[in-house]
Order: structure tokens, then sequence, then C-alpha cells
């Protein structure tokens, strides 16, 4: 059977903005830039995007491209020796993210359902940290995480262009719209000056006191969010004709990802801001603990939490089937299994390892300080040393397809590949084995010794 393929250009920009645009943004974004100081990390981040975010994509794009495959055939295909195992790398990443992605996403769910059942009544941050603590673990939460893995799988199952590109064409356009409508809200609350002023004027002073926690975090920031290192962008490009020009797909994903990260800035810090409520503190339930109280205590905030905990559940959804399809690819290209029973089977493995996860939130952060802080970043420097180092000529070879004249970009491209993001990546990787080696050996260490 012929390999599928995108039916429209757009239909791929959708779908690699549609994984792009995830918890990331929405989840992520705003609490670590609330920890490292609004604006000062804002502006950062965005330089990170332009200068290694954009040209990570493209490594990912012509390496799917060229290939036409999955990213552990794509691999053995370019590479000999043990470049031609990366690809396992990134099957095993994918794993452990969507399992807790899974679960989080999952959460969302639960409070849109709470706004539309309920409302947002508790303003006590007590009380509202209580509710996270029976949204976030339990039976009802395993439930939250089968209902969301049932719709990945269902996605996936239906194929490139029937699942992922159709629903892609929805729910992207849905998240930009209804984001929109929160920003023009923010703007009309009390707090919404203080929160520009917090977000918008960077302060240099801070970044250069501050430059060796802000850069690893904003670069680790930009790869998640952009789902590099993990084969996403591998696979979606290896559904591609070869006239697209991918420098310009990848400036228009990233430029979309990023205005969507700002965007939700322009709804958060107003909301936090007009309640009272210091940005960036608290942990994994930060954003549901501030924001339900913030929701409880402003016009119309019953309404506002609804649409943007179901926003934020479609963006996961979005983000979550490029994960499975990563994996389905693979048993599809290499084992020869169908779609469906492939769908089916990794979905059901995800699930169970996501289990542990909705039992006990130490699990969560066993899962993310490895697969986030580790393997993807550990994945983004083995794809550009490959690269950069390994095959630049067919690399350059591969970009300057569909562009008419490509000047020096090639050059420039190869060059921003082969050292400065690794160098950015090398820090950041060294950053995360010591967080986690920290981990093992404090938190979770103090927990098996609770057992
Ligand atoms: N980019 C997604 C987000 O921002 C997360 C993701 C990471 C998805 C890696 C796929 C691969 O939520």
């Amino acid at each position: 059977m012929a390999r599928e393929t995108w039916a429209t250009r757009a239909g791929f920009i959708l779908a690699a903005v549609g994984s792009a645009v995830g918890l990331g943004n929405i989840w992520r974004f705003p609490f670590i830039t609330g920890q490292y100081g609004g604006s000062s990390f804002l502006i950062t981040y965005l330089a990170f995007v332009a200068l290694i975010g954009f040209p990570a994509i493209l490594v990912e794009f012509v390496i799917g491209r060229r290939t036409d495959r999955n990213p552990v055939g794509a691999l053995r295909e370019l590479g000999s020796g043990a470049w031609s195992y990366v690809g396992w790398l990134f099957v095993v990443t994918g794993f452990i993210i969507l399992s807790y992605y899974s679960v989080v996403a999952g959460w969302f769910l639960r409070y849109t359902l709470i706004g539309l059942t309920e409302g947002f009544t508790i303003t006590d941050p007590a009380e509202a940290s209580a509710l996270f603590g029976t949204v976030s673990t339990g039976l009802d939460t395993l439930l939250f995480h089968a209902v969301f893995m049932t719709l990945v799988i269902g996605i996936i199952a239906a194929g490139v262009r029937r699942g992922i590109e159709l629903s892609v064409k929805v729910m992207v356009p849905a998240i930009l719209l209804l984001l929109l409508g929160l920003a023009v809200y923010g703007f009309t609350l009390d707090g919404a000056s203080a929160a520009y002023s917090y977000y918008l004027s960077p302060d240099f002073g801070t970044i250069a006191a501050n430059w060796t926690e802000i850069l690893p975090a904003a670069a680790g920031q930009a790869f998640f969010t952009l789902s590099l290192g993990m084969g996403v962008m591998i696979t979606y490009a290896s559904y591609l004709g070869e006239d697209r020009n991918l420098a310009s797909d990848a400036g228009i994903i990233a430029a979309l990802d990023t205005l969507v990260a700002v965007l939700v800035g322009f709804v958060v810090f107003p909301v936090l801001f007009t309640v009272g409520i210091e940005p960036g503190t608290g942990g994994p339930g930060a954003i549901f603990v501030s924001l339900t109280s913030a929701f409880a205590g402003i016009p119309g905030g019953r309404a506002i939490g609804v649409v943007f905990f179901g926003m934020v559940g479609i963006a996961a959804l979005s983000s979550a089937i490029s994960i499975l399809e990563v994996l389905v690819s693979y048993l599809i290209d290499e084992v020869g299994v169908a779609r469906i029973p492939a769908s089916v089977a990794l979905g059901v493995a995800v699930f169970l390892l996501g289990v542990p996860v909705t039992i006990d939130l130490i699990f969560l952060d066993l899962y993310d300080l490895l697969a986030d802080g580790i393997l993807l970043v550990l994945g983004s420097l083995l794809l550009s040393l490959f690269v950069g180092w390994v095959i630049p000529d067919i690399a350059r070879e591969e970009l300057r397809k569909g562009i008419a004249d490509i000047g020096g970009l090639g050059d420039a491209w190869i060059w921003a590949v082969r050292i400065p993001i690794v160098i950015v990546v090398v820090v950041s990787l060294y950053l995360g084995i010591v967080d986690y080696a920290d981990f093992l050996t404090g938190s979770f260490a103090d927990w098996l010794a609770a057992r």
C-alpha cells in the first residue's frame, strides 16, 4: 500500500502547529515565565525560538522529507553504525511523554467539566489546592486519562488525511480564535496594565544576573514547545511532497507557536494580576489553583474558565496525536502492522505507562524530568550533530528543494546547527542530568523510603 501524504500544504502546517501548540504553551509557558521574572524570560525565549528553534525544526524536516520514513527507519537509512539506532531513543521518549501528557490533559478535561456543571466558586487558595488534589490523582483521574487516550487513538487510527489533517483543520483555528477572544477579555480587566508592564518591559539587568538559569530554561522551553527532539517533525515531514519550501513552512510554524504562547501570557497575567496572585508560584498545580480561584473572582469567570480549560484540552489533543503518530508510523513502516491495530496497541500501552501518574504525582516528576529535561534535549543534540557533521551535504541539498533561490541560507543554517545549537543543547543537557540526579537521590529516594 502506498504511504499516505498530506492532502494540502495547509494540512501539513496546521498539523505541525497543532503539535507545537499544546500544554507547553499554555500550562508550562506562563508558569516558567512567572518563575524567571516575566519580561526578562520572554525576550530570551523569543531570541531562542528564532536563533535555535527555527534551525532545529529544519533539521527534522530535512531528515523526514529525504527518507519518507518514520524516525527509526529514517535514521537507519541515512546513518551508519551507532547513528542507525538513534531513532529508538525517540520511541522511548514518545512513550514516556505521551503517558503523562495524557494524564495532565485529562485534568484539563475535568476542569472544563467542573466549570460546566458546578462553576468555579472557590476563592480560598487552600480549598482550590484541595480541589486540585482530588482532580490530579485517583480513580476519576484514571478515567479522564482513558477518555483522552481514546480520543488520541481514534484520530490516529483514522489516518494521516482523515484523522490528523481533518481534525487539526478544526482544532487549530478553534484554538487561535478562542485565545484571541480571551486575550481581548484580558485587556478589559483591572489588572491588565500591571500585567502588561510585568510581561512586556524587559529588564536586561535581571537577565545578566540570572543568565545561568534563564538561558537553559528558555532553551528547554523552545525545544519542548516546538515538539523537537523526538521525531515528531521528522514523521510529519515524511508525509510531504518534494515541492514544499521547508524554510518558509518552518518559519510559519515557529511564528504561530510563539504567537500562541505570547497570547496566553496576555490572558493569564491580567487574570492573575486582577485578583492579586503572584505569577510563577507553586508546582504543576499552579495554573489550576491560581486560575480557578481567579475565575471565581472576576466577571464572567465561569464562561471564561470553561473556554480556557476547554481550549487547553483541544490544544493538548492536537499535540498528543503527533506523539502517537511517531510510534504508530514505526510499527506501520518497519513491522508492517496495519494502522488501526497499531494505533490501538500502542495507545493502550501508553495508557498503562501513565497509570502510575494517576496514582501519585511523584511519577509525573519522575517521567517529566527524564523525558523533558534529558531525553528530548539528547534527541535534539544527536540530530543536530548528525545533520551538521555527518550528512551536511545531503541536508543542504534537501533544504534547497522547493526554494527558488537559497543564497547563503543553506550554509548559514548548517553552521547554526553545527556549533551554536550544539553548545546550547549540551549546557541544557548537563543541567537536566544534574536536576534529575538531584531528584532521584532527593525527593524520589525519600518517597521510596516512606513506602
Ligand atoms: N509541543 C508540545 C507542547 O507544547 C509538546 C510536545 C513535545 C509534543 C514533544 C510533541 C513532542 O505542548
